[in-house]
């Protein structure tokens, strides 16, 4: 059966089986995880010689390394003798991978470095049997982006509008980088893993879904998604999209965005001055991008979100926080932040899984079939620059999602 995409997805409104149906993820494998740009962390979390972390994409075990020569590769956990897994630590330093079953080993490239007991194969000389490679590894802003396809666009091509987003992240810390290395926490979630892509930028829902935590806490988040809102959702193209609070947080005052004020964070604010002269007003008041950038990575200001799809109905979603590179007071600030929103009890977080979790039990009702997306279809408007935008709370960074998904699905777009 060949799924026709073009009936399951219309401009104002997607099946529900695009949530439950087996075949549908299996060819979601295929045609988006393992074909187009996943991230899958940051350089900054292998950042000596030796250093190992092990990261998912999609089902696929996949070893970030840094060899002594500085490359980062990414190496498929798979030993070419039987097929054990080469790496059983989360993260660790070495130069090399020694599998556990028959003691086969592995330079930290994925070359093959020996194996015991050589008379079995002949004697001396290498066998040319090596560990899987992601083909393609790329970086931006030092995000490591993976693709299993040999060819394709590049990553430079992938992101598009929303590397403009990434770039604005890292001019916010005092030395132009951002670090993610503050450990990472995994939140597994019941949902389809597009629902939780949906939540990311949909600005419809904070008021409701949120409301307790921004009443008991004070919070002017609220207000940012509301009909009196000047925020806009823009749809960046290739999927990606964009809440851009900054028409809200330009009325404010410098570390607005933050929820703070420069009197708190003064050796930050300080510095940022000297780097950035006069512009440094322009970017303490705009702060950090709202963006989810196609398929799977989410840039909520301060904490950064990977999403890796288990299963149809199953999703883990790795969260850590913004680091600026240069910048011990803010890092603080920043970590805790993170945790109160997204940690093991983070009031944001909790709010949200709560919500795709019940939707996925939701999309499984037979009747009324479809899921409506078409909020702001009618005052979608063109901004300067050539994208569409709606208003804060429209669902315009859905309906962009749902254009680029389909077209990868119907391998008209890599
Ligand atoms: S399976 Fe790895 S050495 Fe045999
Ligand atoms: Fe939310």
């Amino acid at each position: 059966m060949t799924v026709q995409y073009s009936e399951l997805i219309q401009p104002e409104r997607v099946h529900g089986s695009l949530y439950t149906d087996q075949d549908i993820f299996a060819e979601e494998l295929q045609r988006i995880w393992y074909r187009t740009w996943v991230c899958v962390g940051h350089v900054s979390e292998v950042a000596r010689p030796g250093d190992y972390v092990r990261k998912k994409v999609a089902s696929q075990d996949v070893i970030m390394t840094r060899s002594k020569d500085g490359e980062v590769s990414l190496l498929l956990n798979r030993c070419a003798h039987r097929g054990n897994l080469v790496c059983e630590d989360q993260r660790g330093n070495s130069s090399t991978f020694r599998c556990p079953y028959h003691g086969w080993t592995y330079r930290n490239t994925g070359e093959m470095l020996g194996y015991p007991y050589n008379q079995g194969y002949g004697g001396k000389g290498k066998l040319s049997l090596n560990l899987g490679r992601v083909p393609r590894v790329d970086t931006y802003q030092g995000f490591v982006f993976a693709s299993f396809a040999a060819d394709g666009p590049s990553l430079k091509e992938h992101l598009g509008a929303a590397a403009g987003e990434l770039d604005r992240l890292a001019r916010l810390s005092p030395e132009g980088e951002i670090e993610l290395t503050a450990g990472w926490l995994q939140h597994r979630a019941k949902a389809n893993w597009k629902l939780l892509v949906e939540n990311e930028t949909d600005g419809y829902h904070p008021q409701f879904v949120h409301g307790s935590v921004f009443s008991v806490t004070g919070s002017h988040i609220g207000t940012l998604y509301s009909d009196k809102s000047a925020a806009v959702t823009r749809d960046l193209g290739g999927g990606h999209s964009e809440n851009d609070l900054r028409p809200e947080f330009r009325k404010m005052e410098p570390m607005n965005w933050f929820g703070t004020s420069e009197a708190r964070v003064p050796d930050y604010v300080a510095k940022m001055r000297a780097l950035h002269g006069e512009q440094a007003e322009e970017i303490l008041i705009e702060g950090a991008p709202h963006v989810m950038v196609f398929p799977n990575l989410f840039v909520a200001e301060i904490s950064v979100f990977m999403i890796n799809p288990v299963a149809v109905d199953e999703t883990v979603q790795n969260v850590t926080a913004v680091q600026l590179k240069g910048a011990p007071e803010m890092n603080r600030r920043l970590l805790s932040q993170c945790i109160g929103s997204v940690g093991p009890a983070g009031m944001l977080l909790a709010d949200d899984s709560e919500m795709y979790e019940r939707n996925q039990r939701g999309v499984a009702a037979r009747v009324p079939e479809w899921l409506d997306i078409r909020r702001g279809a009618h005052r979608e408007r063109i901004d300067e620059n050539g994208f569409r935008i709606g208003a804060a709370n429209d669902e315009t960074g859905m309906r962009g999602f749902w254009s680029h998904y389909r077209s990868l699905m119907e391998g008209k777009a890599r």
